[in-house]
């Protein structure tokens, strides 16, 4: 059997047509669109085309955008106040500052100066609390969970009663997915174990799961024989083994692999993500669904 490709890829293109229409009609009813700005301190090259790729997106789907750009000396009290002011900002919805920060900086004061409301990452503790009560209170779900949740119901994979191992306890992915997909509700109501480098039993976890959500960081870590015939397998893992040159261009490019073994494991599997070209689309996807979601409720629309 091969498993049913959940493109990401795909998948963007679908939701980024539904919040531009989106946006569009806003505009018409309000007069305004959201608005998202970008900080990005220094000049790490991953991180200047990540935020590159969200700028181009977020004016895509009809945003105002701010691309923020500061000196990678820039003192904490001076981004502290930068970030004082977007929080004052009526125009801005979102605010998003692109990590990791310089050593002299520390990270955890600075995403926790961001308004929580304006918390499109959905990095803040408050915003990590709202998601653990879960229901109406959660206004921002980090963007890569909520593309994986998304991906899921999208696939039209039943989730309810589902028995979901997620392998990683990152805050980013592992947590904060795994209580989303425990909560009541659609795309959830699942019963879901957390594995992680100190469960005892990996493999004999994986196998019970109709669901395998993998986010560990570690390339081919789970072989097919890990995987119950017929699951859904979602791979979160982006990890650089080589470089090549690319066909298209000419240029080096990284050569990506996954957290799961993909060529034997689309044998087994119901249906499964590829890596590149799965998860990974979807993060910067779910930060304009988010985006939008804030200039909703600032605007008493939601
Ligand atoms: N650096 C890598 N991924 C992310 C992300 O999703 N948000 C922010 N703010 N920084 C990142």
């Amino acid at each position: 059997m091969s498993a049913k490709l959940i493109k990401g890829t795909d998948i963007r293109e679908e939701i980024l047509e539904e919040v531009t229409k989106e946006v569009a009609e806003l505009k018409e009813k309000t007069g305004k669109v959201p608005g998202l700005v970008t900080i990005l301190v220094g000049e790490n090259p991953a991180s200047v085309s990540y935020v590159t790729l969200k700028i181009k997106t977020a004016h895509r789907v009809g945003f105002t955008e701010i691309q923020d750009n500061q000196s990678p000396d820039i003192s904490e009290e001076d981004l502290l106040a930068l970030i004082d002011k977007y929080n004052n900002d009526d125009t801005i919805n979102g605010i998003l500052v692109q990590l990791p920060l310089p050593k002299h900086i520390d990270d955890k004061k600075i995403l926790n100066a961001i308004d929580p409301d304006k918390d499109v990452d959905g990095f803040h503790p408050v915003n990590v609390g709202r998601l653990m009560i879960g229901g109406d209170e959660v206004k921002f779900a980090p963007c890569t969970p909520a593309g994986i949740q998304e991906m899921i119901v999208r696939a039209g994979v039943e989730t309810s009663g589902a028995e979901v191992v997620v392998v990683g306890r990152s805050n980013i992915v592992g947590k904060p997915i795994a209580n989303m997909m425990v909560q009541k509700g659609p795309g959830a109501n699942s019963t879901v174990t957390i594995v992680h480098t100190r469960t005892k039993d990996l493999a004999a976890h994986c196998k019970r799961a109709d669901i395998l959500i993998v986010a560990a960081g570690v390339p081919g870590l789970v072989k097919p024989e890990w995987i119950k015939p017929g699951a859904c397998v979602i791979d979160v893992g982006v990890n650089r083994v080589g470089t090549k040159i690319s066909e298209k261009t000419g240029k080096e490019v990284a050569v990506l692999r996954g957290d799961v073994d993909f060529d034997a494991a689309k044998e087994i599997a119901g249906s499964i993500t590829p890596v590149p070209g799965g998860v990974g689309p979807m993060t910067i996807t779910m930060l304009m669904v988010n985006t939008l979601k804030s200039f909703k409720f600032a605007n008493g629309l939601m």
